[in-house]
């Protein structure tokens, strides 16, 4: 009898002490003193106290038991950290959670919509923290559930979004820092206010929307689709909208979560390397910043710059707009008429903002067309659902906002154009065209060279509009060979300086100093009034002149005309207002008032002048000086490269060329150059690399200083590039409105043009492109120059002849 009851007790307490691993119930608790937890009986979640990153505070939350880097998925006291360890977690016999520190305060507690007779709490093998009524886990039964209320993280099975019957909405809000789970800035929700879409938030406002479901995916987000690892669904009746996802195999972990720079990844845990690893990020580039092109402008990733108007419209403020400050939008060349109005169809399109648009999933495309013509203040239609020939139909009201281009996976979206509009550029488009072809022709034989062929095929396919400017220029530029550079009368000159008075003085160059001026057609110039023993002769001057005057492209500063007279030589340039880049990016004062995208924009117009000077098959020109000092800005803040003092010409298939002469400046120049006198395109792609570094970083590559090391710049980038730490480099400024994938490949570039072997660097062509596309990029090698602060005791440039006595000096 005695035995029995032993054994009973026995089985009891075994009972009592399995069930005590993933459940609670009243006069049971979890305490952070004595570590308790509770651990999902498929041993992957654990549920206990904690302290996040460097913080002393206490927090009862979930991981994952068994990964070594603690990963919190779930946490409840989010605002209402314990101080020490008097955590203690217990269950009310009215099925209600609560947590305090062992007295009366309540930190946190759950709710319930009734009373349960017979609470438990339980960690399911989900990671979802359940209260429920009985020990029977069916749905009905749970009063609770933690995945209602998420935290930073989507775990498979939870559901993001709105049950329209209780209202209750379910989203994901980011931490505010490693240290502190309180909700942050950013927060992920779907919003369905109009037509549902997927939406992250900082604050209030919108920062990027994932767009709205066209029944295969997300319209802004082509990248998230079908995949070995999880797969998803998205639900919306009358009852609820939802989007949740599964993983095809259990032994894969993977989450979804909103990190504290508002950047939703999917990560996946790699267990060999003992990693989390990002498999997808939204919200990648430039253009899917929210409404980045304001109404009815149009973002396409390939464009320079990215923002353009939707056809038949206008930049409504065109002079913010040409500053780059796209946000005024655009508005409606030809006003709707209503009763005489026509769609222009766009295709691969992300569809605009549905926050207040109208919908019916049943309707056809020419119902819904139909339903558009017939209310004047509809603004665009399109297909709800895109699956097999489209049904549904969407329809917006309001102005269009956050549209963008997509190369591939976008959709169709129709337009309401007033109809002389529709007729107007119908004309248009097929005159340009013919005027296309007959130039594309003509250039390519003209120009002969092949990879500026290429480059245009490319261009013309990514951005038509574009090219038709590019085809402009690049006619002018043929007319102007033949003309000769205008000659300007000195005084004229002087009167345009004030005669050269030291308050119009821009600066003093190598060469002698430089002047603004104004002339009396109220053109703004810059002159360039050159020492007089230049010693060269005056064929030579006018030569070296009209070289360099033949150098026409938006990205070099362009030389309006000389005057020589007497001992006097003096350079006209166009006057660029807003100085050079080292002002706006090494000065500590006008740091903000350069952003990501006209960062980036600048990197591409540097990237694209140097291309013209390196490929252009009559000249080929190595600049030998490129630096910040040397990119002015125009008064839309495009990059241009002036200063060709230390240039040199290639011919026809030379590739590198040697000097005993090494001019160029410090910091900039790459091993082979400053060592051996060698130069090539090579050298100027090195001197690219720097510079685009250095825009990124905002400090110099000569004379950087770190606490931790004695690399310079370059060493530096190479050192957090090895440990996976890239985005440590980039000024702190930039990090809170930019596309990082933008700001990594830019690292990643960066890095591919400073190697130490000229040979592994990649030519201006493939910058361009690399910028350009999201192609997957070698690994870089280590750079050249990036130990020594000053291996060669140069302290700056080097100068040591006239500008045009060294201007494009052919090689030998
Ligand atoms: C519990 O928290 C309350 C309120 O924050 C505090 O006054 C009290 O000292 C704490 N008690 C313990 C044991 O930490
Ligand atoms: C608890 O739920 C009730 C009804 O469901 C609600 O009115 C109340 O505001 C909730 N309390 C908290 C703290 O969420
Ligand atoms: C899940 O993945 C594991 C490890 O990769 C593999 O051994 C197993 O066969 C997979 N299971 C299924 C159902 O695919
Ligand atoms: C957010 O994710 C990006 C990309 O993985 C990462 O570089 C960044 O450091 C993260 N932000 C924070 C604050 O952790
Ligand atoms: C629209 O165009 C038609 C034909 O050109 C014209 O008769 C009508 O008055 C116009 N309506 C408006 C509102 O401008
Ligand atoms: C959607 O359109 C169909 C066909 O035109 C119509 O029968 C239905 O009532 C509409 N539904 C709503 C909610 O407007
Ligand atoms: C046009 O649609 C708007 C938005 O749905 C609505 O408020 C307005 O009444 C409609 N106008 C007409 C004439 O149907
Ligand atoms: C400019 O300077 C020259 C010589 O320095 C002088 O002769 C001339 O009068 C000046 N002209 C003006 C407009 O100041
Ligand atoms: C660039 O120059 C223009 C015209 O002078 C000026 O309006 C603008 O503010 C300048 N931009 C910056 C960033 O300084």
């Amino acid at each position: 009898m005695v035995a029995m009851v032993l054994v009973c007790i026995y089985l009891l307490c075994l009972l009592r002490g399995s069930t005590a691993e993933n459940t609670i119930t009243p006069g049971h608790s979890i305490k952070d003193s004595k570590a308790d937890a509770l651990i999902s009986a498929n041993g992957i979640f654990q549920l206990g106290f904690f302290s996040p990153g460097n913080s002393i505070k206490r927090y009862l939350g979930i991981w994952y038991k068994d990964i070594p880097i603690r990963t919190v998925v779930w946490v409840a006291n989010r605002e209402t950290p314990i101080s020490g360890t008097s955590g203690v977690l217990s269950i009310t016999s009215q099925g209600i959670l609560q947590l305090t520190n062992g007295t009366d305060s309540i930190f946190w507690s759950s709710n319930t919509s009734r009373p349960p007779l017979n609470p438990v709490a339980q960690l399911l093998e989900a990671g979802n923290l359940v209260v429920r009524d009985g020990d029977e886990n069916r749905e009905e039964n749970i009063l609770w559930q933690s995945f209602d209320h998420p935290s930073d993280t989507l775990l498979p099975g939870m559901k993001l979004g709105k049950n329209f019957i209780t209202g209750k909405e379910t989203f994901l809000s980011s931490w505010k820092s490693a240290d502190d789970p309180a909700p942050g800035d950013f927060s992920l929700w779907i919003d369905s206010r109009g037509y549902p879409q997927l939406v992250i938030m900082k604050g209030p406002k919108f920062l990027y929307r994932d767009g709205s479901w066209n029944g295969i995916q997300f319209t802004g987000a082509p990248q998230l689709k079908k995949n070995d690892i999880y797969s998803f669904e998205f639900i919306f009746n009358e009852k609820e909208v939802h989007y949740t996802y599964e993983l095809y195999n259990n032994s894969v972990v993977s989450r979804l979560a909103v990190n504290q720079s508002g950047l939703l990844q999917r990560y996946v845990w790699v267990d060999p390397t003992k990693t989390w690893i990002v498999y997808l990020s939204l919200m990648t580039d430039y253009c899917d910043i929210y409404a980045l092109c304001g109404a009815y402008g149009s973002c396409n990733i390939q464009g320079s710059p990215v923002c353009e108007c939707l056809e038949g419209f206008v930049p409504k403020s065109p002079k913010n707009w040409g500053l780059l400050d796209w946000a005024d939008g655009c508005v409606r060349r030809t006003e709707l008429n209503c009763s005489q109005d026509g769609f222009r169809k766009l295709s691969g399109m992300k569809l605009p903002d549905t926050s207040s648009s109208w919908f019916n999933g049943t309707m056809s495309l020419k119902e819904c067309r139909e339903m558009c013509l017939k209310n004047c203040s509809c603004t665009a239609y399109a297909n709800s659902d895109i699956k097999g020939s489209g049904t549904g139909c969407l329809l917006w009201f309001n102005e269009l906002m956050d549209v963008r281009v997509f190369n591939e996976g976008g959709q169709e979206l129709y337009i309401r154009m007033a109809a002389s509009e529709l007729d107007q550029i119908g004309k248009q488009r097929h005159t340009d065209g013919k005027k296309l072809r007959i130039i594309e022709i003509s250039s390519i034989v003209v120009i002969g060279s092949l990879i500026t062929g290429a480059l245009f095929f490319i261009w013309k396919k990514k951005h038509q509009i574009q090219v038709s400017t590019e085809i402009e220029e690049r006619k002018d530029e043929d007319a102007n060979n033949d003309i000769e550079l205008p000659k300007y009368d000195f005084d004229t000159i002087a009167i345009a300086t004030d005669n050269f008075s030291s308050k119009n003085k821009l600066g003093e160059g190598g060469f002698g100093p430089v002047y603004k001026g104004t002339l009396r057609d109220g053109q703004d110039i810059a002159v360039k009034r050159l020492s007089g023993n230049s010693g060269q002769g005056l064929t030579e001057f006018k030569n070296e002149v009209s070289l360099i005057a033949r150098l026409q492209h938006r990205n070099l500063v362009k030389l309006l005309g000389c005057c020589i007279q007497g001992d006097e030589r003096l350079l006209i340039y166009e006057y660029m207002p807003n100085k050079s880049l080292d002002y706006f990016i090494f000065d500590r004062n006008s740091i903000t008032m350069l952003n990501w995208h006209m960062r980036f924009h600048i990197i591409c117009g540097i990237a694209r002048g140097l291309l013209y000077l390196h490929q252009d098959s009559r000249l080929r020109i190595i600049h030998r000086d490129l630096k910040a000092s040397n990119v002015l800005l125009d008064k839309a803040m495009n990059p241009k490269i002036s200063d060709f003092g230390m240039a040199k010409t290639f011919g026809g298939d030379q590739s590198v060329a040697n000097t005993n002469r090494v001019v160029g400046t410090y910091g900039y120049m790459s091993p082979e150059y400053a060592i051996d006198g060698l130069f090539s395109a090579k050298s100027d792609v090195f001197s690219f690399g720097v510079l685009l570094l250095e825009i990124l970083c905002g400090k110099r590559n000569r004379g950087f200083h770190h606490s931790d090391h004695y690399l310079n710049l370059l060493g530096h980038a190479w050192r957090l590039w090895m440990n996976e730490r890239p985005l440590d480099l980039i000024d702190e400024f930039l990090l809170n409105n930019c596309a990082v994938s933008e700001v990594l490949r830019c690292i990643h570039v960066g890095l591919l043009c400073v190697q130490q072997l000229p040979e592994d660097r990649p030519n201006m062509a493939s910058v361009v492109l690399m910028l350009g596309s999201d192609n997957s990029l070698p690994q870089p090698k280590q750079p050249g120059f990036y130990t020594e602060r000053n291996p060669l005791g140069i302290e700056s440039s080097s100068y040591s002849v006239n500008e045009i006595t060294s201007t494009l000096v052919k090689a030998r």
